[in-house]
C-alpha cells in the first residue's frame, strides 16, 4: 500500500459524482448495495477507490507501520485500524472507567452520584472485572454479595464464545485451573471480563431478549451519531429460569443468535427476532406510553453516553464510518 495516493470521485452519466467502491469480503449484500446505488468498483492497485469495505486484518495492515498508508480525504474503510481499543471487552472497560473520571474530574452533574455512591445516570453497565488483574477486588465484591450471579466473558471474542456463568467462588478457582481455558503461564493467560449477571430482565413471553441497535458515528467532536430505525430485539428459545440447574443452558441466558441457532426450539424463518417497533408497541401495551417514551429516551442517552465513553484521544479527532454496536 504505501506510496498509494489520493483518489477522486468519477461522474455518473448526469454529472453527479460515483462512489468508487472496493470489498475483500465475499459478501453479497455488501456488493448489491454498493450497484444499487449506483457506485462503481474502484482499484486498489491505482490507489482509485472511495469506500473501502474492509476485514479488520486488512484495516490493520493497510495501517502498520512499514506501508506509510495515509487515506485521502476523500477515502473511507469500514473499521478503524484500531477497532480493537474500542471493541474488545477489556478496553471497552477501561475507556468507561475513564469517562466516568474524566467527567467526575471535571464537575460534571452526568457524574452526580446517589446517598449509596453509585452513578446516577452512568450507571450503564453493571459492575465488572477484569481478570486476572482485578482478581482480589473481585473477591472482595463477590463476598459482599455471596447469592449473586456473575457472568465470564472471553475479553477478545464475540457471539457468546467462550461465556459462561458462576455463583460460587470455588467455579472461578476450578476455571483458573483448567489447562484447556487457561494457560500455564500466568501472564499470557487470556484476559476475561467478569460482570454482576442482570438477574431480573424484562421478558416478553417469559423469554428474555436484548437489543441489537446499528448507530452511525460521522464525528466525536462535536459528537454526531445517527440511529437506524430498524433496530431489532433477540430473543432467546428457552423461557427464562433463574435456577441454579439452568445455570449452564446458554439458550437460557444468552440471546446471541450464534447460540440460539443451535437450539431445538430456533426459528429460522424469523430468526427468534423482534423489530424493534414491536418492543416499542408492547411496552406501550402492557406499562403505557409514558413508560414505552422513557425506555427510548434513556436508550438514546446511554448510546450517547457510550459513544463518548468508547472513542478516546487517539480517535476522537477522526470522521470515520463505525458501526457501534450496543
Ligand atoms: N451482565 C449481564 N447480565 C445478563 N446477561 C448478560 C450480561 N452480559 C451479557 N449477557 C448476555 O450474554 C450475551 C453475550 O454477551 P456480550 O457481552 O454481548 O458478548 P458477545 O460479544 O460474545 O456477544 C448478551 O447478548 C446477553 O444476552
Ligand atoms: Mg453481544
Amino acid at each position: 500500500m504505501a506510496g498509494v495516493s489520493g483518489s477522486s470521485l468519477s461522474s455518473g452519466s448526469g454529472g453527479s459524482p460515483r462512489v468508487k467502491w472496493l470489498t475483500d469480503l465475499d459478501k453479497s449484500a455488501i456488493v448489491s448495495n454498493f450497484e444499487k446505488r449506483g457506485w462503481v468498483k474502484g482499484s486498489l492497485e491505482d490507489g482509485d477507490w472511495n469506500f473501502y469495505f474492509c476485514s479488520v486484518y486488512t484495516a490493520r495492515s493497510m495501517f502498520s507501520v512499514d506501508s506509510g498508508f495515509r487515506l485521502a480525504d476523500d477515502q473511507m474503510i469500514s473499521h478503524f485500524p484500531t477497532h480493537y481499543r474500542l471493541t474488545r471487552k477489556d478496553c471497552m472497560v477501561k475507556n468507561i472507567r475513564r469517562y466516568r473520571k474524566d467527567l467526575e474530574r471535571d464537575g460534571s452533574p452526568l457524574a452526580e452520584r446517589d446517598e449509596r455512591g453509585r452513578f446516577i445516570h452512568l450507571d450503564f453497565i453493571p459492575v465488572t472485572f477484569m481478570l486476572p488483574a482485578d482478581y482480589n477486588i473481585f473477591v472482595e465484591e463477590f463476598r459482599r454479595h455471596p447469592s449473586s450471579t456473575w457472568i465470564m466473558k472471553p475479553a477478545g471474542k464475540a457471539q457468546g464464545t467462550g461465556i459462561f456463568l458462576i455463583n460460587k467462588l470455588s467455579q472461578l478457582k476450578k476455571w483458573s485451573k483448567d489447562p484447556t481455558k487457561s494457560s500455564q503461564v500466568p501472564h499470557t493467560r487470556e484476559v476475561y471480563v467478569i460482570s454482576r449477571y442482570i438477574e431480573n430482565p424484562l421478558l416478553i413471553g417469559g423469554k428474555k431478549f436484548d437489543l441489537r441497535l446499528y448507530v452511525l458515528v460521522t464525528t466525536f467532536r462535536p459528537l454526531k451519531a445517527y440511529m437506524y430505525r430498524l433496530g431489532f430485539c433477540r430473543f432467546c428459545t428457552v423461557k427464562y429460569n433463574t435456577s441454579v440447574s439452568e445455570l449452564d443452558n446458554m439458550f437460557v441466558h444468552l440471546t446471541n443468535v450464534s447460540i440460539q441457532k443451535h437450539g431445538d426450539e430456533y426459528n429460522a424463518s424469523h430468526g427468534g427476532k423482534w423489530p424493534v417497533e414491536n418492543l416499542k408497541l408492547y411496552i406501550e401495551g402492557t406499562r403505557g406510553k409514558e413508560a414505552s417514551d422513557k425506555v427510548f429516551e434513556d436508550i438514546h442517552w446511554q448510546i450517547c453516553a457510550l459513544s463518548e465513553g468508547r472513542s478516546e484521544r487517539h480517535v476522537q479527532r477522526q470522521t470515520l464510518l463505525r458501526m457501534l454496536r450496543v
